[in-house]
């Protein structure tokens, strides 16, 4: 295995919690690198690949330490988390207190001193190991909520970076951000970047006014004035970038024969002449999963379809096992798809595949390419990658996105069934709307999402996430005072 040098300083960093890869065991009990959950991963893969640097985060399990490694071309710098890190940092902190509560509070966020205390500790953390092996005046890129007092810390102990931060979740109305006990220490941590990434305009909106509320800084348009020591200010730049997919390599897999070979394998295991509809989610509360299998079992109850002409895949990968919100959700979604299954299930007709595991992106692109209908019924989400990984692998189409106006995706994808998934009513008729749609005005509305995708991939992405990084240094001067 190919070692990244740790004696040379790197002129380009980039920091998430996840490292791209987890460090799991296989069948037999030998522990292999795995590619981890999550659309951060996803979408940073080719930008890394491409752009080179070393990226740093965690490798999914408590108390190991690994050296320097490189991975599928990607020189990776491994932090350590310790079992306490993983309990209060990770599955406390980050996802029982920021994440319900920046998702609009789906879940009620848990609000614990001393996850704060171990949030700032590994936060001190990653900060020190990237001021450690980045060059003089490096770009470092921060990623994602698990991470928002980085930036700070890394500007006060290496003044001469450009740090940018991008939030790939949805950053929440100042009304809810204000329940945090540590609103003011959050803001300012963000802060310390000189670019900060959000997916919406709404969300960057919404972080603004946070700014305004809680540091009584001035905001113009994008850029946001902070008051220096010395009377001037410092401008930082805070603006929606929508993130993407490496469009071009989904298309690519979709039109490999062993993948097409494998979707009409599927198409023909689950019925051929049936409509196939697909959910692919982590199993998280934010994804609508729940209103997605009422719809659809009421549709069955009603007889609008029935498991003769219809079925369900759900795809919901393991995530956040140790998280109780989590927990119960799997505990709720397996009764209802067990109810399902029992109420409308035939020996010969199942109403809803359901596979709780991860799979490859070969096996994905296959689904997606089987499926006829796409349901993205997320309550909340920052953009939302599955959508677009949909759209770029339907190179022949044919196929239906149903998408929720709550998913960062619907901004751009405006021909996809747009729903609000709290609306069953509603979603229940979008189904049957897309059940029914000829192919001609799928080939339209597919015509239309896929050069929309095509155009704005992931490259396109990073691009114009680090130009304006790039532009900074100009933006760094200090502004007039008047
Ligand atoms: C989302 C977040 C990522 C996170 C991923 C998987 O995509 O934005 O930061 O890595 O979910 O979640 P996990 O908790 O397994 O890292």
């Amino acid at each position: 295995m190919a070692v990244p040098r740790t004696d040379v300083l790197h002129d380009f960093v980039c920091i998430s919690n996840r490292l791209p890869v987890d460090r799991v065991l296989d069948a037999d009990g030998v522990p292999e690198w795995r590619t981890s959950p999550g659309g951060l991963v996803t979408a940073m893969e080719p930008v890394m690949r491409e752009n080179g640097g070393v990226w740093l985060g965690w490798p999914g399990v408590p108390d190991e330490t690994f050296d320097p490694f490189t991975e599928g071309g990607i020189d990776l710098v491994p932090v350590t988390l310790s079992a306490q890190d993983i309990e209060e940092f990770y599955e406390g902190f980050s996802n029982d207190t920021i994440w319900p509560l920046y998702h609009d509070v789906i879940a009620s966020p848990a609000y614990h001193r001393e996850w704060w205390i171990s949030y700032q500790r590994v936060n001190q953390r990653f900060a020190e190991t990237a001021a450690a092996i980045a060059a003089p005046e490096a770009t470092v890129w921060v990623h994602d909520y698990q991470l928002q007092l980085v930036p700070r810390i890394l500007r006060s102990l290496r003044p001469d970076l450009t740090i940018g931060f991008f939030n790939h979740i949805p950053f929440p109305a100042y009304g809810l951000f204000s329940q945090l006990p540590w609103r003011k220490q959050i803001i300012n941590g963000v802060l310390g970047a000189d670019v900060i990434g959000f997916q919406r305009p709404a969300d960057a909106g919404n972080f603004q006014r946070s700014v305004r509320r809680l540091m009584g800084y001035e905001t113009k348009s994008a850029r946001i004035m902070e008051p220096q020591s010395d009377g001037t200010f410092r401008q930082i730049l805070a603006k929606s970038f929508p993130i993407s997919i490496d469009s071009a390599g989904f298309e690519e897999l979709a039109r490999r024969p062993d993948v097409q070979a494998r979707a009409a394998e599927i198409r023909q295991q689950l019925g051929e002449h049936k409509t196939i509809m697909l959910g692919v989610d982590r199993l998280d509360y934010t994804k609508g999963i729940r209103h997605r299998l009422k719809a659809f079992s009421e549709l069955l109850c009603e007889g609008r379809l029935t498991v003769e002409n219809a079925t369900l895949v759900q795809v919901a990968s393991p995530s956040r096992e140790r998280v109780e919100t989590y927990r119960l959700l799997r505990d709720e979604i397996e009764l209802t798809v067990g109810r399902l299954n029992g109420d409308y299930g035939t020996i010969a007709d199942t109403a809803v595949h359901y596979l709780h595991h991860g799979y490859p992106r070969e096996e994905m692109a296959a689904l997606y390419l089987a499926a006829d209908i796409m349901l993205v019924t997320a309550l909340r989400d920052g953009m939302n990658l599955v959508a677009k990984e949909y759209v770029a692998t339907r190179f022949d189409r044919r196929g239906v996105l149903i998408l929720s106006e709550f998913a960062g995706a619907s901004d751009e994808l405006k021909q996809a069934l747009l729903v609000n998934p709290h609306d069953i009513e509603g979603l229940k008729d979008t189904v049957m709307q897309a059940v029914t749609m000829s192919v001609s005005e799928q080939e339209r509305r597919m015509r239309y999402l896929r050069k929309r995708v095509a155009l704005h991939d992931v490259a396109r992405w990073s691009r114009s996430f680090l130009s304006a990084l790039d532009e900074f240094p100009a933006l760094r001067q200090p502004a007039p005072t008047d």
